[in-house]
């Protein structure tokens, strides 16, 4: 039983393989939640509490002449302003007499088979049978607002979803003035909290640091979920690692403005909120009707690493969809920084050729290729072929690639309008803007109202024309500017609050139907690099470029922090050409093309620049990356370097879900003269199981190489890496075997 119902104490009680969430409807009607953690013995939680006279602590008590219940002291399941919680709270509201409060009482609940979804709004979805639905209904008595709490509970996944839905049953408006998914209070431990923080270039950095009475805010206000914060956040014990410790990983499904805020309350219970960013927002409901909030996404594990399992698992097989979201994808060669906007069709044909003849098989051409696109200061908006560029069009384009034996993929960036532009010559009104002000340009471009429906419209047909009347089996699809302005020529002025989460919803929209038309193809998130790489968008783009930064070195640090939330195969990951264009730094290919192969491979140079023994090692590296994708897509991964100690080398490894095999990558970062050795201990195997080391044909027991480890050769040069390649060969003699390692 994943969800169970005790009627005799009023506990609700949701069970995964290692964990456990307990709620309990108490004497007063309110919903309390008791714990979230470690499976404690199928023990009624509520012994945890101990209630005392608060009444001079400044916490109002809720319940009559009991002084000793208090809302501001209680852990709550979903909390609301105005009556009493001084804590943060989960719902605002403006009531029709301007009153701001909603006191929620429990009503009833229900269990279901499967999974909920979400009207409009990605989220987590059942293969069939992996999980079950908790409904909980809670009413305010005297405007009629209901709140719904949607748990998800994925038992075997060990995960467990929360998201509500606000219904205004009553008579009169309420506007919602916030609406999040999630309130998770744990009134034990001591806790940090790791966020995701970065820029353009530098994406998801984790940044550690202990909860405080003073609440930590983690937001993005900029129309995407973007490249400053990510809406990922991970709390933990103190004393965590990547190994122990107890930790909770709280990721929402939306690209648009979040908030997550966490904090200690005045007795050092801890409170995490996270949902919509109610900065900006407001969302009114009439009677009847209702409001959904997106989803987040709970896990509990012991030790970091198995906070990115669960994700990594749940986002390959139940978040991303589509043919391609398992499935192997082409290594590609995208064109940009092979030739920026620079091109016609025979330098475009002439890339092709030579990335033909290195093994690619998709040719990705990215910006640049439809009418006036000289340069970002024209042309987005207009999607059709340059003509000048391809004389015939990018049918012969397409065909010509095609016969070469690749697939053709494309780049576009429908969410954007330049002003010089026959749509926004057509259609000035349809970029976001403010009456009487000129919108601010970023990139040169303007935003288009995604929220109105024949903006959806346009783009739609747009995008189905090109994509049925050319061979097109790849769409990078990228969003290069955040949102200001924000204000929608469709909502009035009272209704502008909604029009930033009306976009998303239009985004959303707009890619369901593109998806659900073309599902043979591979779509690619962008967003200036990896400024929207969020659980919403990988509902319908199993892949987002996960930088602009294409540096091998500065890549390892972007797609470590990456890898805290998101797997392997969601991070696009090229080689690029050296000098590096982002940094000036040369490193050697061996390097870019093992930490481009830490992600959805391909590379972005012009071939015909490089050496024939680079090519040789291009071919090699191909044919190394066919052989191991298994392994590196669909295996387990694990950060064996922590970047915040700042080594000279980084060391990373995946191990196939048999732990039959596993392959360990190191990138020395800083070669030293007369340095220590390098040491790692390897992480994953079967500690009785004999490995053979590919490289120097070795055969080291799993358990040695996990708690002694491999000592390096001596590497030297510039920026040296070293790869092992680890294949079962047979299980430990039995007399061999540790009584340990037998329990
Ligand atoms: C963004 C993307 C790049 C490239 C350019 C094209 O910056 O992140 O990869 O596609 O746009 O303009």
């Amino acid at each position: 039983m994943s969800i169970c119902y005790d009627s005799s104490e009023s506990l609700l009680t949701l069970e995964t393989a290692s964990s456990v969430y307990q709620m309990k409807i108490d004497a007063y009607g309110y919903l309390e939640h008791l714990y979230y953690g470690r499976p404690a013995g199928g023990t009624d939680m509520s012994y945890l509490q101990r209630r005392y006279d608060r009444g001079f602590s400044g916490s109002p008590y809720a319940a009559g002449e009991d002084r000793t219940f208090s809302l501001d002291t209680m852990p709550q399941e979903y909390t609301s302003f105005g009556v009493g919680d001084f804590r943060t709270h989960s719902i605002g509201v403006i009531n029709s007499d301007g009153s701001r409060c909603a006191e929620l009482h429990y009503v009833s609940h229900e269990i279901r088979e499967g999974k909920y979804s979400i009207p409009g709004l990605p989220a987590v979805y059942d293969n069939g049978g992996e999980a079950k639905t908790l409904v909980i209904t809670l009413r305010d008595a005297v405007t009629g607002l209901v709140v719904r709490l949607y748990y998800g509970v994925f038992h075997d996944l060990d995960v467990i979803t929360r998201a509500a839905e606000i219904v205004n049953e009553g008579t009169e408006e309420v506007i919602l003035e916030k609406a999040s998914s999630l309130c998770l209070d744990i009134p034990f431990g001591t806790w940090d909290l790791i966020c995701f923080t970065g820029r353009h270039c530098m994406e998801r950095q984790p940044e550690r640091r202990p909860l405080s009475h003073s609440v930590q805010v983690i937001s993005s206000e900029r129309g995407m979920s973007s490249h400053q914060q990510n809406p990922f956040v991970i709390v933990c014990d103190r004393q965590a690692n990547e190994d122990h410790g107890d930790c909770y990983g709280m990721m929402l499904a939306y690209s648009g403005n979040f908030k997550a805020e966490a904090g200690l309350d005045q007795f050092g219970s801890a409170r995490i909120v996270m949902g919509i960013s109610d900065t900006y927002f407001q969302w009114h409901l009439a009677p009847g009707e209702s409001f959904c909030t997106p989803e987040t996404i709970l896990a509990y594990g012991e030790g970091l690493t198995r906070i990115s399992h669960i994700f990594h698992r749940l986002i390959r097989h139940n978040i991303c969809r589509g043919e391609y979201k398992l499935a192997h994808r082409p290594v590609l060669l995208n064109s940009w920084e092979a030739s920026y906007f620079d091109f016609d069709e025979n330098r475009i044909l002439a890339i092709a050729k030579e990335a033909e003849e290195l093994g690619i098989e998709l040719f990705v051409l990215d910006d640049g290729w439809f009418r006036r696109r000289r340069d970002d200061n024209a042309g987005l908006g207009d999607w059709t072929a340059d003509m000048e560029k391809f004389p015939g069009g990018l049918p012969a384009l397409v065909e010509k690639i095609n016969r070469m034996g690749m697939k053709f993929g494309i780049w576009v960036e429908p969410e954007m309008v330049n002003e010089d532009s026959d749509l926004y010559r057509a259609h000035p009104d349809w970029a976001l803007k403010a009456p009487g002000r000129s919108p601010m340009l970023g990139r040169n471009q303007l935003v288009l109202d995604l929220g109105r429906e024949e903006v959806r419209d346009y783009l739609y047909d747009a995008m189905a024309k090109l994509f049925r009347e050319n061979n097109i089996q790849y769409v990078k699809w990228d969003m290069n500017r955040s949102l200001s302005d924000v204000y929608s020529a469709v909502c009035t002025p009272s209704r502008q609050g909604e029009a930033g989460h009306r976009y998303v919803l239009g985004i959303y929209g707009l890619l369901e139907r593109l998806t659900e038309e073309f599902p043979h193809i591979l779509f690619e998130g962008c967003a200036g690099g990896g400024g929207r790489f969020d659980a919403g968008m990988l509902y319908y783009t199993p892949q987002i470029w996960c930088s602009d930064d294409t540096d091998a070195v500065e890549r390892i640090a972007i797609q470590n922090g990456t890898s805290f939330g998101y797997p392997v195969s969601a991070m696009g990951s090229h080689v690029s050409a050296v000098p590096n264009h982002q940094t000036g730094r040369s490193t050697p290919l061996a390097l870019r093309g093992m930490v481009a192969m830490s992600g959805a491979f391909g590379y972005e140079l012009d071939p015909g620049k490089l050496t024939e023994e680079e090519k040789q090692e291009i071919r090699a590296q191909i044919r190394e990356f066919h052989r191991d994708q298994d392994l590196i897509l669909d295996g387990l991964y694990y950060r064996l370097t922590d970047m915040a100690e700042q080594l000279p080398y980084a060391a990373w490894q995946f191990v196939s879900k048999d732990r039959g095999s596993s392959l360990l990558n190191l990138a020395v970062l800083h070669v030293q003269a007369n340095a220590p050795l390098i040491h790692v201990r390897l992480k994953g195997l079967d500690p009785q199981a004999v490995y053979r080391i590919e490289e120097d044909g070795s055969c080291i027991t799993g358990a040695a190489l996990m708690y002694g480890g491999y000592t390096m050769p001596i590497l030297t040069g510039d920026y040296p890496v070293f790869r092992l390649h680890l294949v079962r060969v047979c299980e430990m003699p039995k007399e061999k075997v540790q009584p340990e390692e037998e329990a």
